[in-house]
């Protein structure tokens, strides 16, 4: 292969990105993005990266969620905040259940460019380009709006860098409602349904009490106070990552500056693609998502392209074939994983795969469904003796209703009442517990089939 640039994706074929029309001012934009400070450093790239590889050897568990696409209009203290928070809650419970430490990945801080099914949108007999998310052009249905602005790209790094200022903020400074797991679910209601996750909840609060009780202090009350959390985005517009790539002096390696973990979606997964050719050279672990059109030929290629010393943590495949579609693909795609003998961490996103347009004209996702694919996820790995090292949700710590069902049901009626999503529609912050709980009951089923080795 030959030497990696980070321009080079420039002379390959890419699909999904926009064609701005100004190029002066594109330049001008990627000049400016080119001397501002790069949002993470390789250290911390590094750090996650071997996270994720004990993700992949099941002695630790990946937590990657966060809204379908960031918003310039809902950008608040508040909504980062209450999604860090809800994140927190559901690793405490996920760490119950799996018994190893779960890694803290935001879809935050980065998270603004869409790939979209249709390059054209019609709405009452007019048609305008489609809406790319607000790092590239404006969601309202004027022909202006949806002129791509590389301008943008500035308001979007700023939001960025004051987002992961908060979150810096956030994981140092302790955060003391992760304590009060018994009060978290007061929002679901009584029921035979949710006994059992009162039930769970109070032993995980026992947990606590005891350590504390016991005087347990030093670095595991550490641990407690303050986590490391990580931020990720689909690396879709790489005018935007290439400018804020830079050499890392101490190792000589290039580091997308941007987030710390970056991923390839479904749409911009070609072989010889531009997206390829970008994330293939940069050192921060990689997502690759695999759908059902991913063939194991094209997973072969892309593990050797995007991994080619087969380094552990730093190719995550995010699987994304819907409820009930699991066992045809996932089977097929471990197996070119297992012929290649190559080291990844799998991880389920169960959303993507199960759209659908509820009868009140909204695009949803049943709870249900979501939850049926991270089981079948399940179910299939513990067949192929192999590791779920992980989830990927789109969620948001506000009370919105994007997603049907949960126990403190969503109905396809209500979805009109508080309806904010951008792009996909998101779970909930109970609707995210509740899932918790259920993949927390599925981590422990499988450590009572043995499944997993224990590491304490
Ligand atoms: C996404 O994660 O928002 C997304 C578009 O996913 P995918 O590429 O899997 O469709
Ligand atoms: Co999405």
């Amino acid at each position: 292969m030959t030497e990696w640039q980070k321009s080079n994706w420039r002379q390959k074929p890419r699909v999904q990105m926009p064609e701005y029309t100004d190029p002066t001012a594109l330049n001008a934009v990627e000049e400016q993005l080119a001397k501002y400070p790069p949002l993470v450093f390789a250290g911390e790239a590094r750090k996650l990266k071997a996270a994720l590889g004990a993700a992949g050897r099941g002695e630790a568990f990946l937590l990657q969620g966060g809204d379908c696409a960031e918003s310039f209009e809902q950008f608040s203290a508040d909504a980062i905040r209450d999604t860090f928070k809800v994140m927190l809650q559901m690793a405490m419970v996920l760490t119950y259940g799996a018994k190893v430490p779960v890694v803290k990945v935001g879809r935050m801080a980065g998270q603004f460019a869409k790939p979209r099914s249709a390059p054209t949108e019609v709405l009452d007999g007019v048609e305008l380009p489609s809406y790319r998310g607000d790092i590239i052009n404006e969601l309202a249905f004027t022909p202006q709006a949806r002129i791509p602005d590389p301008r943008k790209m500035l308001q979007a790094y700023t939001q960025a860098a004051a987002t992961l200022n908060l979150l810096r903020a956030f994981s140092t400074g302790g955060y003391a409602d992760v304590h009060q797991v018994h009060q978290w679910t007061l929002g679901f209601t009584q029921g035979e349904e949710t006994s059992k996750y009162r039930e769970m909840a109070g032993r995980i609060t026992d947990t606590l009490d005891f350590m504390k009780a016991a005087g347990v202090t030093g670095r595991q009350a550490h641990t407690l106070q303050s986590v490391d959390f990580y931020v990720s985005h689909e690396s879709l517009l790489l005018e935007y990552e290439e400018a804020l790539t830079r050499l890392d002096s101490t190792s000589d390696q290039w580091l997308a500056g941007s987030g710390h973990m970056i991923w390839i979606g479904d749409r911009t997964r070609q072989p010889d693609g531009a997206h390829v050719e970008f994330a293939r050279g940069v050192i921060n672990p990689v997502g690759l998502k695999c759908g059902p059109t991913t063939t194991a030929e094209d997973l072969k290629v892309l593990m050797n392209k995007l991994n080619p010393t087969n380094e552990e943590g730093k190719l995550t495949l995010i699987a994304r074939f819907g409820a009930g579609k699991v066992a045809d693909h996932l089977p097929r795609l471990i197996k070119a994983v297992q012929e290649e003998g190559a080291n990844v961490t799998w991880v389920c996103d169960p959303m993507h795969g199960n759209t659908i347009k509820s009868a009140t004209g909204y695009k949803t996702r049943p709870f249900n469904s979501v939850l049926g694919e991270v089981q079948d996820f399940f179910a299939v790995h513990n067949a192929e003796g192999t590791i779920p090292g992980g989830v990927h949700f789109e969620m948001t710590g506000l009370d919105v209703t994007e997603c049907t069902g949960g126990v403190r049901a969503v109905t396809e009626e209500d979805l009109s009442d508080r309806y904010h999503t951008a792009c996909d529609p998101r779970l909930n912050a109970n609707q995210s517990l509740e899932l918790a709980f259920l993949v927390a009951e599925e981590l422990t089923k499988r450590r009572g089939q043995g499944a997993m080795t224990a590491v304490s």
